[in-house]
């Protein structure tokens, strides 16, 4: 197997999805508003979604449905992933339910957003819940609707420095050690912040 698709397996994203602290509104959702409107109705932040949604659908109970142009990454202080489809469950202050976005953590590995929060009232931080893991992160980054990018920059550096093997075997084995060697570091702060 390639290295590159390798590392795509192990891709562990991290929650780097955020809560708002934009609003506080808890009107109802008034017809056809766009759904960065929409986000902030619910005190979270527009920016948790790239500026290239196509369309959603939104009904009664907050399950909703967001079509993007296509699968994408955004780089805030972790990488997120966004795959073509995401859905969920919108209630004031929160989303649960989350498919479809996932967060970079580690260097190999990708991690499903399971759940985004907010702290009501609105505070500065923003919470990813990854399986049993809560990630706290700072909302600001959140505020602003991005574009998103076709590529992960920060894994391609990644692959190029620390993944691929330079020339020799030898070579690759040292780089490989030494990057797992990062990732195991990596997994007590993980699991504690
Ligand atoms: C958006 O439009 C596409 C193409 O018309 C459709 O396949 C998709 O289901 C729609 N998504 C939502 C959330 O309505």
């Amino acid at each position: 197997m390639a290295p590159n698709s390798k590392l795509h397996c192990f891709l562990l994203l991290f929650p780097l999805l955020n809560l708002c602290s934009s609003s506080t509104a808890t009107s109802p959702p008034t017809p056809n508003p766009t759904v960065y409107e929409i986000l902030p109705k619910y005190g979270l932040p527009s920016g948790l979604l790239p500026d290239s949604v196509t369309n959603y659908t939104l009904s009664e109970d907050g399950k909703f449905e967001v079509t993007l142009e296509k699968p994408c990454y955004i780089e805030f202080d972790y990488t997120v992933y966004y795959e073509k489809k995401i859905s969920g469950k919108l209630s004031i202050g929160s989303i649960t339910d989350l498919k479809g976005i996932q967060v970079q953590r580690l260097f190999f590995l990708w991690f499903d957003v399971d759940e985004i929060r907010v702290d009501l009232p609105p505070s500065d931080s923003i919470y990813f819940t990854v399986g049993i893991i809560n990630k706290k992160l700072d909302v600001d980054q959140f505020l602003t609707v991005r574009s998103c990018k076709d590529k992960a920059v920060s894994l391609r550096q990644v692959v190029q420095f620390h993944i691929l093997p330079p020339e020799s075997e030898a070579d690759f084995g040292e780089s490989t050690m030494k990057t797992l060697g990062r990732v195991f570091d990596d997994i007590p702060m993980l699991v504690t912040e």
